[in-house]
């Protein structure tokens, strides 16, 4: 399959590319750092089987960029089966305490680069009657709590796309996944002082991505929330 990933350099991004990797599948990469995106890419070519991994420097905040990656991918392959919307950023902190601007990088961050992006891909994923959207949403996209800010209401409006594409895409062989993770290791919590064995591995959430692709087309995993063992932190 030709997978794309978003903020596929770090934590959930990367496990799941390198779950995908290591069945074979062909891979474009983007974050914002190419350097490790470089870094990425050679040591998927030499610790997979995958041979085909195409990376691009993207600022999913960009709309241009999106179209350019979306375009290169297409021009890459000439189809794509999935699209793994997984950059995003979280600033901890109380809504009418956080600075000003949070909430439009934040919802330009986590929100509008999946709709940006979803919309670069779809008329091709119409064409070929099948494909599939994954989005890394989040259980604070289920439940606010205190801190949670504008991280919160971006995840809250990302399941509600989720759940918009789901109903306009069915009919056209197209699925659409919600994920919904709780707190998962990954270098957005270093520094927090946390037992690392409280949190859950990537590596699990990048096993149920790759479990949504692989039922058959007739069905779709619609929403997955996973969380610690012990319950959110
Ligand atoms: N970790 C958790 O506990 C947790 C729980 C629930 C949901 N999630 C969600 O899971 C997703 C991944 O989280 P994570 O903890 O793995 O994140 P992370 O470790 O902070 O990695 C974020 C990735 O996104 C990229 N990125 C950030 N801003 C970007 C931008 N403007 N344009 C392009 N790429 C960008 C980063 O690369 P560059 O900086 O180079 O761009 C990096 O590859 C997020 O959507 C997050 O909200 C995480």
């Amino acid at each position: 399959m030709n997978i794309v990933i978003t903020g596929a350099t770090e934590g959930i991004g990367k496990a799941i590319a390198y779950a995908f990797a290591s069945k074979d599948n062909a891979l474009a990469l983007c974050a914002r750092t190419f350097s490790k995106l470089e870094v990425l890419k050679a040591d998927i070519l030499t610790s997979t089987n995958c041979t085909d991994v195409f990376i691009q420097s993207v600022d999913v905040t960009n709309h241009v960029e999106i179209n350019k990656f979306a375009k290169n991918c297409l021009e890459h392959w000439t189809s794509i089966d999935v699209l793994i919307n997984n950059a995003g950023v979280f600033i901890p902190g109380k809504i009418h305490e956080e600075d000003d601007g949070v909430l439009e990088m934040t919802m330009n961050t986590n929100v509008y680069s999946a709709y940006r992006m979803s919309r670069s891909f779809i008329p091709q994923m119409i064409s070929q009657g099948s494909g599939h959207i994954i989005n890394i949403s989040s259980v604070a996209g289920l439940k606010a709590y205190p801190n949670g800010g504008s991280y919160s209401i971006s995840k809250f409006a990302m399941l509600g796309l989720g759940k918009g594409l789901r109903e306009e895409l069915k009919e056209y062989g197209i699925r659409v996944t919600n994920i919904m993770p709780g707190a998962t290791w990954s270098n957005s919590w270093a520094g927090v002082d946390l037992p690392k064995d409280r949190l859950m591995e990537a590596s699990d959430i990048a096993k149920i991505v790759l479990l949504a692709t692989e039922l058959e087309n007739k069905s779709v995993l619609e929403d997955v929330v996973v969380r610690p063992l012990l319950g959110d932190l």
